[in-house]
């Protein structure tokens, strides 16, 4: 067949037509809106559709029904070519500053919905695609609209308040704060006594949501879809054809003619292998318009639905099916249903085909197993040949791929309705409750004799558990005829674990995990099903306790109820001074419309080029040979750049060890950048890089754990050591030892924003600017001036905002810019490079794996004595901030506790996996962690509750730390009474209780956790800071420091205190942009400092201009700012000062292990209640109550956020983060598709962060207490809450007390803590596997090829 192209793809964006004459059919909608378009406002946060950053509205217009649909979808996997006849709505068409702001964009701004912004425009996205839908949704629809969007920031708990301002549900916080609730007075709210406030934002102020005002769909694409008749479409791009026919015939003949050819729909199967397996597909036909594919027809036996029709269809249909059949005819429809509710997120459903899900045979399809248990049937077709087949064909040999031949197509799927004595269900258990791929799902049925409990059919298909969807065949033909008893549920157990786990290798991933579901899932089977024959026939069936009712209910997401309480400002404030007050981000509205710039978004420079990084693919090993011969004959490629071509310095040494910018002759991990690759496009760079060709030899050895540096001796200097009072003595007197060991896993710093990079030469004196995505523009100046070998005076490094960091842009982004500048210096051109998501979590490292061994000792009456402790930590292949960390660690391990006699020692372990760096909390989390685990233990060994071993061994009164500094612990006593008080945990406990006696196989726990949290930089240059502010003659005033605005609010903050001191209103100050050239030498933005650091240097300087103006405002007191600037220009007074703060004076003697490494003390205290499923190791967050003390908030919406976000944040690392490594060293989570960050459905259902009040704060500006890392460590909460929930299910069934579990506390790792009869059948299985080794950096067991092919 001739393939010749057919005329422009035609479609609309945000009302404008675009007419493409050049469509690629490699070319997703992303890219094309943001360099073709130059709409910018969508990102790209992982190119793979896990993170919404890309969300676009679609909407069509079907000429038969006359209808409109809109439905959001991820631009990153949406191919143009698809698009024709579409109308695209964007970020910048729901509303701009320019034009007008929509209300969803207003309301996400206005109630601090955003931070770094990145995730933003995706949010407004998701939320007003639901809008058009639906104009008052519910809050249901609403939590399921944003499932597809993840938010690293915020902890998503102001998104959902704006969203909730749409729902119909009333807006009430539904909890009573000191007995009053937020409805409770309509006007500004605040307690008389203690002058608290709940209002973080007023709803007065938004404008109504009005549909009418919406975008029209254009009436062009409608009368196109009237009256032209569909005819083929063909594109050719450069190395791929797109072909779209209109008829079933025209498709068997294409798919006759190219059966290699895939059918792409939805393209969320295609597209991600073709992005990270470097699949390539010459030609690929596009099926979705052909009418058989879409149709939908109630049978009198089910439902046939076309393989087109996308998965969000198919779950309205069947939604709608279940309301007007009785309920026997549905069984099939609800079990389908429940698995559509939790498959991906509303994006992916959006796009995704039923036929895509069932032929693209991944293990881990969640509709397959289901589909294939309910004897769904397939309507196959290829030329001149129709047959219908059983959908447990295509798994019957075990792999997934007969059945269907490689010509044939798909046409339509048939789903039956259910019979009499029928009962059908589906389970998945998942990392993350929504938007996750199983990690084992089933679906099963069972078909009895007429009016008994016989077996007459059962049908049993698991997926995920190993590499297809599989039937356990043998068992069920094995169980047909027996009773649905006791007996016959073990003798399924016993056969399906046989069955199934013989079909798998015993390698693997969570081997143990997945067999325990395997049976936990028939199990759970089991009982619905005999719940449901009591229904029916109450008198032969006894149905199940009372007790085991609970576990037959999922875990679902409700839209969150919070409160926060905050001091309100003193009444005498000026109503113009905005220090205190809820202030919104100053970029807010710019994030929410899309307007806001990062470094992707900057326009592109003329001649600009892009670079690709070529990584290592050893961990350790020599460099034998690069051979770049075919990628630079790739098209566009421009030149390759090696160590080589760096002028002057390669390695940085900031200690032994070096830091490097390209790997000369060895590599020392899997990600060290060896050389890149600068060429025309992304595109072609990314292409030619996989073209060079990297000869290694391996070097031993190889270490990847902190076992392997332990054993090899290999260490970064110098170890530390702190020790206090008598240890070994202390222990020759307590009454009680333990001993003991956590390991907690590293954490990806997953901001929104990949590292950036655009270096543009000036072209004269070796100038260069760099605009870099970092939190410390001095250090890439340095390091580019040194790599360059020119003055930093010649290096301009800018910085607008960065869309996250969390510490994972202080030197990594150094080097990256450096590659990027050496770059740009060899080719004289600007050279962007911008890293995928992939590449970026796997070169740049991010919060250390750690190991603590302890051994403790105390008395009966829970006392802590004595505790010698150590520390590991992995470091990685260069030093970084490794010691440091190491050294805080140690510093911070206290937590809020005295204990009298203590030694700890840190050793930061030299390994090959990417360096580790810096991260939120840097070392505490980890540190604080290991100490509240031995507390826990104490608690468990003298059978004292623990939280009276905290209490007992809290800092009471103005003590000492263990190195010496003295501290008033008054407000870690008043933060820990408040949040037993307001978190009723007393009360609370005991309903936890209750309900743990009435549930058997659900169980609830509790914890309340305190926390001092120091804060300091350890030495005073490290907190100097300086600010330059100017006033114009027209009186505006431009404010710069050198703090850096990465979603943290500090830009807020600083007109605010500018504000404050020069008495002018914020709307007069503009704060442009972070850069070398204003304020040199700026430190960097870290470590909970930037406004406490910055904020007095802004002070500085504003006090300087004021006490400049004094006279001429003295001289016209009744003036106004801009008479007294006009005179003031006139009188020839300057009106630009410079503003400096010289830093804290901090100190720390390591010899002598004393010092004053600190300067403030933050305190805090949170109690998290959570909710266990025993069988599947799921669990839901119920609540969570923190108090912080955090002295005089500047502004107690951001400090809030910054509270709730790094919770959440916690979370993340001590619950679900987990990052592993194959057996090479090579990290297999490099996206958000294996690697789980929370999402909204992680965060606690009531969540309520209280403000100490009254608290004072000498130190630092106006009071207050800097405060971005302290609130991370409190998600251990909800460590310690799963762990007591775990207790109570082990002391139930009398299981040992103490068992030992580590971070991140996952559902695997619940449900092994949950021991009973079936993870016993794993001890017991031969072929079971030993459990996942709890190591410090998680191995599998399989290379990453294998991993690779197991991904979907
Ligand atoms: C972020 C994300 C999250 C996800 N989460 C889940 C999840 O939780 N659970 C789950 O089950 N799945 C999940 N998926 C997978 C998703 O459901 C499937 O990728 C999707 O259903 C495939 O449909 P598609 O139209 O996008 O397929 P495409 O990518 O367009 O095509 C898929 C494959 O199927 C073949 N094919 C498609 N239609 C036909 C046909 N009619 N006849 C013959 N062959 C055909 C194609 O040739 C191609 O090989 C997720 C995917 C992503 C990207
Ligand atoms: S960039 Fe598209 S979903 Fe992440
Ligand atoms: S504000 Fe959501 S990712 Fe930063």
């Amino acid at each position: 067949m001739a393939l010749q192209g057919h005329g422009p793809l035609i479609f609309y964006v945000n009302g404008r037509k675009i007419v493409e004459k050049n469509a690629d059919p490699e070319q997703m909608l992303l890219s094309y809106l943001r360099k073709r378009l130059r709409l910018t406002g969508t990102k790209y946060g992982c190119g793979e559709g896990g993170c919404g950053a890309c969300t676009v509205m679609i909407s069509t217009y079907e000429p038969t029904l006359k209808k409109i649909r809109h439905y959001s979808a991820n631009a990153c996997l949406l191919p143009i070519c698809s698009l024709y006849g579409v109308a695209v709505t964007t970020v910048e068409g729901v509303g701009s500053t320019k034009t007008r702001i929509h209300p969803v964009q207003e309301r996400l701004a206005k109630c601090h919905g955003s931070q770094c912004g990145f995730c933003t425009p995706g949010m407004v996205m998701s939320i007003y695609t639901l809008l058009r839908n639906h104009t008052e949704p519910s809050s249901e629809q609403m939590v399921a609209a944003l499932a597809g969007n993840l938010c690293r920031c915020t902890g998503y708990r102001p998104i959902l308040d704006a969203c909730k301002t749409f729902c119909k549900e009333s807006v009430c916080c539904q909890r009573k704060a000191n007995g009053k609730c937020c409805l409770d007075k309509e006007d500004y709210l605040f307690d008389e006594e203690e002058k608290v406030s709940i209002r973080l934002f007023s709803t007065d102020e938004f404008q109504p949501l009005d549909p009418t005002q919406e975008l029209i769909f254009p009436p062009e694409l409608m009368r196109m879809a009237e009256n032209q008749p569909k005819r083929t479409l063909i594109f050719h791009g450069e190395r791929m054809t797109w072909i779209s026919p209109v008829s079933l015939d025209e498709l068997l003949d294409l798919k006759a003619a190219h059966p290699k050819a895939p059918l792409v729909i939805g393209n969320t199967s295609v597209g991600p292998e073709m992005k990270s397996k470097g699949v390539f597909h010459p030609i690929v036909i596009a099926p979705a318009r052909i009418p058989d594919l879409n149709v939908v027809k109630n049978t009198d036996d089910g439902l046939t639905l076309g393989a087109a029709c996308s998965l969000s269809l198919v779950k309205d249909i069947l939604a709608n099916v279940i309301s007007e059949f009785p309920e026997e005819k549905t069984k099939v429809f609800c079990a389908v249903l429940h698995q559509l509710r939790t498959l991906g997120g509303e994006q992916i459903r959006n796009v995704a085909s039923l036929g895509g899900n069932i032929m693209s045979r991944k293990s881990t399809s969640d509709l397959n197993p289901v589909l294939a248990a309910s004897n769904c049937m397939l309507n196959l077709a290829s030329r001149g040949r129709k047959r219908q087949i059983p959908l447990s064909d295509i798994f019957a040999d075990g792999v997934g791929n007969n059945a269907v031949a490689p010509e044939e197509i798909l046409v339509s799927v048939h789903i039956p309705h259910s019979r009499k004595g029928e009962h059908v269900s589906a389970f998945r258990q998942a990392p993350r409750r929504e938007n996750a791929l199983s990690i084992t799902n089933a679906g099963m049925r069972v078909l009895f004799e007429e009016d008994t409990d016989i077996i007459k059919d059962l049908s049993i298909f698991y997926g995920g558990a190993v590499s297809t969807t599989v039937c356990a065949k043998q068992t069920c033909q094995a169980l047909i005829r027996r009773h649905w008893n006791e007996q016959m549920l073990d003798e399924a157990c016993r056969l399906v674990l046989k069955e199934i786990a013989l079909l798998g290798s015993a390698s693997g991933e969570k081997v143990d995990y997945k067999k325990t579901l395997i049976v936990s899932f028939f199990y759970r089977f089991f009982l619905e099903v005999l719940q449901s024959l009591k229904t029916m026939d109450p008198g032969h069936c006894s149905g199940i306790p009372m007790e085991y009712r609970s576990v037959l209910q999922d875990f679902k997401t409700k839209m969150p109820q919070s409160i926060q309480i905050f001091q309100d400002i003193e009444p005498s404030q000026s109503p113009q001074d905005p220090v205190g007050r809820p202030i919104m981000h100053q970029s807010g509205i710019k994030h929410a419309t899309g307007e806001a710039v990062y470094i992707d978004d900057l326009p592109s420079v003329d001649g600009e080029l892009f670079l690709a990084v070529v990584t290592s693919s050893r961990a350790h090993a020599k460099i034998v040979s690069i051979d770049t011969s075919e990628a630079l004959k790739g098209p566009g490629v421009f030149d390759i750049i090696t160590a080589y071509d760096v002028p002057a310095t390669n390695e940085f040494y900031y200690s032994d060890d070096p830091e490097i910018i390209f790997a000369r002759n060895k590599v020392i991990c899997v990600g060290q950048i060896v050389c890149a690759v600068v060429a025309d496009s992304n595109v072609h760079a990314k292409q030619a890089a996989a073209e060079v060709k990297i000869e290694y030899e391996v070097l031993k050895p190889v270490i990847l754990t902190i076992e392997e540096a332990i054993k090899h001796n290999s260490f970064y200097e110098p170890k530390r050591k702190l020790e206090q009072g008598n240890v070994d003595q202390a222990f020759e007197t307590v009454e009680n030892i333990i001993e003991g060991e956590i390991s907690i896993g590293g954490q990806e710093h997953f901001y929104l924003e990949t590292q950036s990079v655009l270096a543009v030469p000036r072209g004269e004196d070796k100038e260069m600017d760099v605009y870099v995505s970092t939190q410390h523009p001095a250090i890439i100046q340095e390091m580019v001036a040194a790599s360059l070998g020119v003055p930093s005076n010649r290096i301009m490094c800018h910085v607008k905002r960065v869309g996250g960091a969390f510490g994972g842009k202080l030197l990594k982004a150094g080097l990256l810019a450096s590659v990027a500048a050496v770059a740009a210096n060899k080719t004289s051109r600007a050279v962007r490079l911008i890293l995928s998501r992939e590449d970026d979590m796997l070169i740049t490292g991010g919060r250390h794996p750690f190991i603590g061994k302890y051994k403790v000792g105390f008395m009966n009456d829970g006392r802590i004595r004595a505790v010698d402790a150590k520390y590991y930590i992995n470091g990685g292949c260069t030093p970084d901030e490794s010691v440091l960390v190491g050294e805080v660690s140690l510093l911070k391990m206290d937590n809020a506790y005295k204990i009298p006699n203590l030694r700890c020692c840190a050793y930061a372990c030299k390994t090959n996996l990417p360096s580790n760096t810096a991260f939120r909390g840097f070392g505490f989390p980890q540190s604080a962690l290991v100490t509240e685990t031995w507390i826990t233990e104490v608690a468990d060994k003298t059978g004292l509750p623990p939280e009276k071993i905290r209490e007992i061994n809290m800092y009471k009164e103005n003590e000492q730390t263990h190195f010496k500094q003295k501290l008033d612990p008054q407000n870690l006593i008043r933060c820990w009474n408040e949040c037993m008080e307001k978190s009723a945990y007393y009360t609370r406990k005991t309903a936890v209780n209750e309900f743990n006696k009435q549930n058997y196989w659900k169980k609830r726990g509790i914890a309340i956790v305190p926390m001092k949290f120091p804060f300091g930089l350890g030495t005073r240059y490290l907190s100097q800071a300086a600010a330059l502010v100017h006033i114009y003659t027209d009186g505006s005033v431009l404010l710069t420091h050198g703090g850096i605005e990465m979603g943290q609010g500090i830009h807020t903050k600083m007109i605010q205190v500018a504000s404050r001191e020069l008495n002018i209103p914020m709307s007069r100050i503009h704060f442009c942009e972070t850069s070398t050239t204003t304020v040199p030498n700026a430190c960097a933005s870290v470590g909970s400092a930037g406004t406490d650091v910055n904020g007095m240097a802004v002070k500085d300087a504003c006090q300087t201009l004021l006490k400049r103006l004094q006279p001429i405002i003295s001289k016209n007191p009744k003036g106004t700012w801009n008479d007294w600037i006009k005179e003031a220009f006139e009188q020839s007074v300057s009106l630009s000062a410079t503003g400096y703060f010289r830093g804290y004076n901090e100190n720390m003697d390591w010899e002598k292990g004393e010092g004053q490494p600190f300067t403030y003390f933050l305190y805090g205290a949170a109690c998290s209640e959570v909710e266990i499923n025993c069988l599947t190791g799921d669990h839901k967050n119920l609540r969570t109550d923190v108090v912080m003390d955090i002295g005089c908030s500047i502004n107690p919406a951001v400090d809030i956020g910054q509270i709730e976000g790094a919770f959440v944040q916690g979370i993340g690392l001590y619950t679900m983060e987990e990052l592993k490594y194959t057996p090479d060293g090579t990290l297999y989570t490099r996206g958000p598709d294996q690697y789980k960050i929370p999402a909204v459905c992680d965060i606690p259902e009531q969540f309520s962060v209280s403000l100490l009040s009254s608290s004072q704060n000498p130190y630092a500006i106006y009071a207050s207490k800097g405060l971005g890392e302290a609130g991370f460590f409190l998600g251990c909460s909800v460590f310690f809450a799963l762990r007591d929930a775990i207790t109570g299910v082990r002391n139930e069934r009398g299981l040992k007390k103490t068992f030992a579990l580590n971070s991140p506390l996952t559902a695997e790792q619940i449900r092994a803590g949950c021991a009973d009869e079936f993870t016993e059948m794993m001890t017991n299985d031969a072929s079971a596997s030993s459990t996942p080794r709890a190591v410090s950096v998680r191995v599998t067991n399989q290379s990453a090829q294998d991993l690779n092919g197991m991904k979907n």
